[in-house]
């Protein structure tokens, strides 16, 4: 297993504002993330924990920019953060992955992925990071949706692209969790490997990346229908 375990936040600038925020958005999933998932006797809670209101991050990156938001993410919300690894890299090439990817999603070839989370039953809130591919989600994300059973979790995808969009893939999140509470997503505009431009979530891009994905936390458990304010 390669989970990567942080149970501190990070910090960046203005802490003391930016922990208020976290600790507001974490009560706000903690009421809403009171769905009907099944405490068995022997599951353990780390940290005097619900396991019900435990966060996992998974995410697929390639070039870093889907890595930022994930981080970001982790900064507000705590809990686990899970690198997608596979058995099998595609290629450095860009040109050779477009295709790779482009013949994989007309073959339904879901690639065999190294990270496994143990335990699965441990998180109740499941943010899901990718970047789109082909105007779609990612072959390696079907992967782990298919070895990773998040029936009655709480599901809240996130997305970087190079400026055309989600494409398919949040309409493929809700149809491949469909047990799962599937929370609005959060989309912003990453790098465009195609024209050489890499890690574009940095400097005073990510500042404000960062603070839309504060909003965004914020909004989309303040609008969740369970939990009205
Ligand atoms: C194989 C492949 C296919 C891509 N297809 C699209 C696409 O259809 N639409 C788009 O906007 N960006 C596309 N991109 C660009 C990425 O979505 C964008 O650069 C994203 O920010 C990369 O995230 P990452 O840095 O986390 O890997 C593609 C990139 C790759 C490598």
């Amino acid at each position: 297993m390669n989970e990567r375990r942080h149970d501190e936040s990070g910090s960046r600038g203005g802490r003391a504002q930016r922990v208020g925020r976290r600790d507001v958005v974490l009560r706000l999933l903690a009421s809403l993330a009171c769905l009907p998932v099944a405490e068995t006797a022997g599951q353990e809670r780390r940290n005097g924990e619900d396991p019900r209101h435990a966060v996992l991050i998974v995410y697929l990156s390639r070039t870093n920019n889907t890595k930022a938001v994930a981080t970001f993410v982790h900064e507000r919300m705590g809990g686990t953060l899970v690198p997608l690894e596979l058995s099998t890299p595609y290629p450095r090439d860009y040109d050779a992955t477009v295709q790779q990817v482009a013949q994989e999603n007309e073959t339904g070839y879901l690639p065999p992925l190294t990270t496994r989370v143990d335990r699965i039953d441990q998180y109740g809130i499941v943010f899901l990071g990718f970047p789109t591919w082909g105007m779609q989600l990612p072959p390696p994300i079907k992967s782990f949706l298919r070895a990773h059973d998040l029936k009655g979790k709480i599901v809240i995808p996130f997305n970087t692209n190079a400026g055309y969009g989600v494409g398919s893939s949040f309409r493929t999140v809700k149809e491949l969790c469909p047990h799962s509470t599937v929370l609005e997503g959060f989309t912003t505009r990453g790098g465009v490997e195609r024209d050489g431009e890499l890690l574009a979530i940095r400097g005073a891009r990510a500042e404000a990346v960062q603070q839309d994905v504060d909003d965004w936390l914020t909004k989309v458990v303040a609008s969740e229908p369970r939990n009205p304010r």
